[in-house]
């Protein structure tokens, strides 16, 4: 007798996820199979981690090669897949030292422990963020998520953020001279918050005010990060790097791992014993992020960027053709959002009887996240099934 996954998930996990009504068997490529057989194109792909597509042959060759090497280790020990990773990383953004840690959430953990040093050491306290941003759920980074629904009244640690709009340097201005912050953190492209980019115009004029201030310039590329954008890291659009990198998502080819990129001449602000963990950075996760930069780097980067384009293009066409339905078009490379106008809630379902999976947030944002290998038959796919799903309305 089969299995009912649904009422045994129901029966024995705690309930603080939504979950699509689909039990999955199998991943190939852009898509995913489900227990009824139901074949469905990926167009979030595990939330941005899956930058390859589901099992991708070198990924599982890696997988295969550097578990006969050895698995989990400890820090105890130099770990060979992490420091080449490390080193990949480095020479693809500025120079610097890494943190490593297990998920998103952590690596803003780290980075707030970071910017705790910095600022005793330089007299400074305080984090600036956008206001609606999203920086991870435990409970130092959900200080700095400001979402009411996900921030809600869980305790948070004291120490002092602030809020500013988007966009507003002079307002940034006000605040770094009123606080005397410790640090200004945001996400180049808002991914949860609802598709929003920042201009190089501000993150240009952020790097200039953080250097006058002596601030520093943190930006959360967790999401951004792994070439989602178009290019490697969102920040590489502009003229400036950042002083702290976070990172995490697909940077462990699809295994859990994050951390933080610390520019070369404030990488003493961390000292042995100031912060750790026993799993990051995994060796088989971290040989799984060098071939996926290694894969990225030799073409597939390239491709996305070329498909994203593509993708915004007929999206654009999509909200001109349906201006009732479609409202704004956002996002940059391979992370999509189109405002949706009309019947928000019931899209995901819809596009889920076109045997093809899409994401929603900020309520009545769509939010595409497809892998990087994703071609243009797969945009076709897409937006002729969002066209009839539009017409059956
Ligand atoms: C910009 C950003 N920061 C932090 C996080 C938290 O990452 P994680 O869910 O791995 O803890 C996310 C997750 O979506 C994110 O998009």
């Amino acid at each position: 007798m089969k299995k009912d996954w649904i009422t045994l998930d129901q029966k024995y996990v705690l309930p603080t996820y939504g979950r699509m009504s689909i039990v999955v068997k199998k991943g190939e490529g852009m898509y995913i199979t489900d227990e009824e057989d139901h074949t469905y194109l990926d167009l979030f792909s595990g939330l941005a981690v899956n930058v390859l597509g589901h099992c991708h042959p070198l990924l599982l060759e890696e997988l295969k090669n550097q578990s006969n090497q050895f698995g989990h280790i400890s820090n105890f020990f130099y770990n060979k897949p992490a420091i080449e990773l490390a080193e990949k990383l480095v020479e693809a953004t500025f120079p610097g030292k890494i943190y490593f840690a297990n998920s998103g959430a952590e690596s803003t953990e780290a980075a707030i422990k970071y910017i705790h040093k910095y600022g005793q050491e330089n007299n400074r306290q305080g984090i600036v963020v956008f206001k609606n941003s999203f920086h991870g759920r435990t409970l130092g980074a959900l200080k700095l998520t400001r979402m009411e629904k996900v921030q809600q009244d869980f305790p948070t640690p004291g120490f002092p953020v602030h809020e500013f709009e988007k966009e507003d340097l002079q307002q940034l201005e006000e605040v770094f001279k009123k606080h005397q912050p410790a640090a200004l953190l945001f996400e180049p492209v808002f991914g949860s918050g609802g598709l929003q980019v920042i201009s190089v115009e501000f993150i240009e004029g952020a790097r200039a005010l953080c250097d006058q201030y002596n601030v520093l310039l943190c930006m959360d590329e967790i999401q951004t990060g792994m070439g989602r954008t178009g290019e490697l890291f969102a920040y590489q659009y502009s003229n400036v790097t950042p002083d702290v990198l976070l990172f995490a998502k697909g940077v462990g080819g699809g295994l859990p791992l994050g951390g933080i990129l610390v520019a070369e001449k404030l990488a003493h602000y961390f000292k042995e014993g100031d912060h750790g963990t026993t799993f990051a950075p995994s060796p088989i996760a971290s040989a799984l992020g060098k071939k996926t930069m290694e894969i990225l780097q030799e073409g597939i980067l390239a491709q996305s960027k070329e498909v994203g384009n593509y993708l915004k293009t007929e999206l654009e066409r999509l909200k001109d053709q349906y201006p009732e339905i479609i409202g704004e078009i956002r996002g940059k490379g391979l992370m999509l959002g189109a405002v949706i106008l009309k019947n928000h809630e019931i899209l995901k379902g819809k596009f889920i009887e076109k045997n093809i999976l899409v994401n929603m947030t900020n309520v009545n944002i769509l939010r595409l996240l497809p892998s990087l290998i994703i071609e243009k038959q797969h945009v076709d796919t897409f937006i002729e099934s969002f066209e009839e799903i539009i017409k059956e309305w």
